[in-house]
């Protein structure tokens, strides 16, 4: 039996100065903040990829796994052999990968910060059997990147890191190298934006959306104001992570934005609940993402009970194999 992720990070940063690392905390907090490209790899040294690790690793990898488990509930015949985490650090999205695909057998991690990898593989130690066999290879994203060929390819919290010039490049090295591709951002209008950049070039590479997105046409919520398509993943805090935060709640949400795209043709959902619904006494409204390219509330009450009851339990991000009525 491996390790979860948080007791792998409990284990390896067991000696790692705490002040150091509340420290680094607070420097990674406000370069992410900003939403800017830092220009620069931010996992520097060793203090600040282990902050890294501590406070954002289960996070990404609450994210990533479920973005993954989005995909597989629509294609439950999804199989994986391979991937590569490209910008994957400390490889957050890899032990996410190799917990919900059990076909999962090669892991390459490739990434610009060497110190980032070297926790990795350290942290990998203590991992699925996918992910302690790993490879983690130094290489820094450019205008002529090439990816390492693989069943599924994750880029996941990198291309806020880039210029927006390195976008194209990285999504497109991803068209010739895989087949499968998740592309996640934190689920911000500016992370938002980049994912609906890089889902337009998959499409235009002849890719087919498998999620979040019921349809390949444009994104009925682009050009919105205040609205954009994001979801959330619940993940519990550990005592560290609540210490490095300065956090009293045991428990946080992390936002992000994704696609999932497949470069077969795929059976999307019929539609996506975009928002926590609202439940009231016999009466469910979910705000949908629909087949039709169009976004808007629904409203599903007891008169109509099958439909009521679908409704009745679904939550935020959820897809609903019933066209809505
Ligand atoms: C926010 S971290 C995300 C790490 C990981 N994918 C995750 O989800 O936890 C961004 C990563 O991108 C890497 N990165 C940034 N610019 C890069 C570049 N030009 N080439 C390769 N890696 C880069 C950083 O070193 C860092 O590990």
């Amino acid at each position: 039996m491996h390790a979860t992720l948080t007791q792998a990070l409990e284990a390896v940063l067991a000696g790692v100065d705490r002040r150091a690392l509340r420290t680094a905390t607070r420097a990674l907090v406000e370069v992410y903040r900003s939403g800017a490209p830092p220009g620069r790899l931010v996992l520097e040294d060793a203090t600040s990829a282990a902050a890294y690790a501590a406070y954002r690793m289960p996070a990404t990898h609450a994210a990533v796994t479920r973005a993954l488990h989005h995909a597989t509930s629509l294609d439950p015949a999804l199989q994986v052999r391979s991937m590569v985490d490209l910008g994957g650090g400390t490889g957050a999205a890899s032990w996410a990968a190799a917990e919900t695909f059990d076909t999962l057998e090669r892991v390459q991690v490739v990434d610009g910060s060497a110190v980032a990898l070297q926790l990795g593989r350290r942290l990998a130690r203590h991992g699925p059997p996918a992910v302690s066999t790993a490879t983690w290879t130094r290489s820094v994203v450019q205008e002529d990147f090439v990816a390492p060929t693989a069943d599924l390819a994750v880029v996941s919290y990198v291309l806020g890191e880039l210029s927006e010039a390195l976008h194209g490049p990285l999504v497109r090295a991803v068209t010739t190298s895989s087949r499968l591709a998740l592309v996640l951002e934190p689920g911000t209008p500016r992370g938002y934006a980049a994912v609906l950049a890089a889902r337009s070039l998959l499409v235009a590479s002849g890719w087919h959306v498998l999620a979040p997105c019921p349809q390949n046409g444009p994104c009925p919520l682009a050009g919105r104001t205040g609205d954009w398509c994001h979801f959330a993943a619940r993940l519990d805090r550990s005592t560290l992570h609540r210490h490095l935060k300065g956090a009293a709640l045991g428990h946080e949400d992390e936002k992000f934005s994704y696609v999932f795209a497949s470069h077969e043709p795929v059976v999307p959902a019929a539609s996506r609940v975009l928002r926590r619904p609202v439940r009231r006494k016999g009466l469910v409204q979910l705000e949908l993402c629909r087949q039709n390219a169009t976004a808007g509330p629904e409203v599903l009450t007891r008169r109509d009970p099958s439909a009521y009851r679908t409704a009745r339990d679904v939550v935020w991000g959820d897809a609903l194999l019933l066209p809505p009525r």
